[in-house]
């Protein structure tokens, strides 16, 4: 048995991840802003910080995994403070207690929207570490109303799959014995999407933007197994990698271009 800790977890991946590494029979500590063990706001520093504490103290300092779930896809600039920093500060200060694992693993949730067109600027921001630029320019792009505002979502994607690449090879991971790397589903049918994909015009807009050819959108559970892979001791060497989940929608995208 090992000890899971899964964010994100009172809805869609986060649940169906921590419902899958549950029925493994593995321990699972849940974190969300409400209905979880630990519940607390990953979108602001004291928020993470009483994240981090009661994480620490419901695992008595040994974690096995993090599978960092929660996100949202808002047009608003708090939408990069959850995806980015949410992950980012998250994870690090969990760190002391990953080191205490024989066979520590880390996964986070990007997106195939990391691919999107996006904010470099904003890009740069996040990967500084300098969260009061970003949320500044984050703002900007909110005012200058919902398409602009949009961009906050796959800047965020962006950045944490860079984040993941960049970091994975350091002391800090790759020195402690720790395989870091990014899921980027397609569409998945969970809270986030159901609006979206309740109208014609919805679903039109999202395969537009995400086709796939192979078997369509996809349930919660379909990312979950993927997740309980990468954070499984059976993944000993692949890290770095954003992994997409998608039906097929990277390879008509992107084609030969990888
Ligand atoms: P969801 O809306 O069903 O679940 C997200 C969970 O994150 C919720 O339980 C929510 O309370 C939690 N959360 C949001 N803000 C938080 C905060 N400030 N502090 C703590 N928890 C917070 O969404 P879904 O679809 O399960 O999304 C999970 C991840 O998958 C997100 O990172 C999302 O960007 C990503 N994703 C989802 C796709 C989809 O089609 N549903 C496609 C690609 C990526």
């Amino acid at each position: 048995m090992r000890t899971y800790v899964v964010t994100g977890s009172a809805s869609g991946i986060g649940a169906a991840t921590a419902e899958l590494l549950r029925e493994r029979g593995h321990k699972v500590i849940s974190v969300d802003l409400r209905n979880a063990e630990v519940n607390a706001d990953l979108s602001t520093a004291a928020g993470r910080a009483s994240a981090i504490a009661d994480t620490l103290l419901a695992s008595a300092g040994k974690i096995d995994a993090v599978i960092a779930a929660a996100g949202v896809s808002a047009p608003k600039a708090f939408t990069v403070a959850v995806n980015f920093f949410g992950v980012t500060s998250f994870l690090e200060g969990l760190l002391p207690a990953l080191s205490a694992s024989s066979a520590p693993r880390v996964a986070v949730v990007s997106s195939m929207a990391s691919l999107q067109a996006n904010s470099e600027a904003l890009v740069e921001a996040l990967m500084s570490g300098d969260e009061t630029e970003a949320l500044r320019i984050g703002g900007e792009l909110e005012a200058a109303g919902p398409r602009a505002g949009y961009l906050n979502y796959p800047s965020s994607k962006r950045a944490i799959s860079r984040w993941v690449r960049r970091e994975c090879i350091t002391e800090a991971w790759a020195g402690a014995g720790i395989p870091l790397n990014a899921v980027a589903p397609g569409t998945v049918i969970t809270n986030m999407t159901r609006e979206l994909l309740a109208t014609e015009e919805g679903r039109k807009m999202a395969d537009d933007n995400v086709p796939m050819p192979l078997n369509y959108h996809s349930e919660a559970v379909v990312i979950a197994r993927m997740l309980a892979w990468l954070t499984s001791e059976e993944n000993t060497h692949v890290t770095g990698q954003t992994i997409y989940i998608d039906g097929g929608a990277d390879a008509t995208l992107r084609g030969d271009d990888i």
